[in-house]
């Protein structure tokens, strides 16, 4: 997966990229993060990206002529591939979630666009922007924490980037939370580690861990619950514990 990133502070970018797994997920080659900076597409001396609005109002707007170029640049990247979706990152986006990660983590490249000031310049979003996605309904100085939010949700679901195996058990994953961990010691200031964990059961374990999920799910986002039951991911035996609990579809 290649990640094609358009933004005004590239600098910002050192540390979320540069570390941990994402560090790994290069160094692999399984994925690429390549920054630009807007600002390399001006064409005036002084560097300009923004200007005032039309109309007047306060803040600025990020100029068509080098946001467009810098678009085109990127897509131009890879000539013989399909185009790749050009995304801004903007509170007025789709809200992002897990199934949007995953749905995004097909695509063999994305172009981010990280926007800034008021806004860019409509035309730029008519004419290039093919998706809008917000990480949440707050605002953010600008799009580049929302880039990083993205690309580290989606790297994390390309092949070989982590363990398959936490993927499918994940909060999020089919629409429950995740259950709750232990490691040692056994007892930890007189909390023991719940003892179906101890037993060596694997059936009683797996039995335990889907009831933990669907009491946390029901317990702090019971908003998910109706989403996982129409999408058919709760079972008659989930169904029947939930309904132990209060909750009917
Ligand atoms: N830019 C500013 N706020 C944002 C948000 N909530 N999501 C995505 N991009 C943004």
């Amino acid at each position: 997966m290649i990640f094609d990133v358009l933004t005004l502070f590239p600098a910002m970018f050192s540390g979320p990229t540069t570390e941990s797994i994402l560090k790994r997920a290069q160094q692999a080659g399984l994925i690429t993060i390549r920054l630009h900076n807007i600002r390399d597409w001006a064409t005036d001396r002084h560097r300009t990206a923004d200007d005032a609005p039309y109309g007047g109002g306060a803040g600025m707007v990020m100029k068509a002529v080098p946001l467009a170029a810098a678009i085109r640049a990127a897509l131009a990247l890879e000539p013989k591939a399909p185009p790749a979706p050009v995304i801004l990152l903007s509170p007025d986006g789709t809200p992002f979630t897990q199934a949007l990660a995953h749905e995004l983590a097909q695509q063999p490249r994305l172009v981010l666009l990280c926007g800034h000031y008021e806004g860019l310049d409509e035309r730029v979003r008519e004419a290039l922007v093919t998706h809008e996605v917000s990480i949440g309904d707050y605002v953010l100085t600008g799009g580049e924490l929302a880039a990083m939010v993205l690309i580290d949700a989606v790297a994390r679901l390309c092949p070989g980037v982590i363990d398959a195996a936490s993927i499918s058990e994940e909060s999020h994953s089919d629409g429950l939370l995740e259950y709750p961990h232990y490691t040692r010691p056994a007892v930890w200031e007189e909390r023991p580690v719940p003892p179906v964990l101890l037993s060596g059961h694997h059936g009683e374990v797996a039995r335990w861990r889907r009831e933990e999920r669907l009491r946390r799910t029901l317990a702090r986002r019971p908003d998910l619950l109706p989403h996982a039951y129409v999408a058919g991911q709760l079972s008659q035996a989930d169904l029947r514990f939930l309904a132990e609990l209060g909750w009917m579809p």
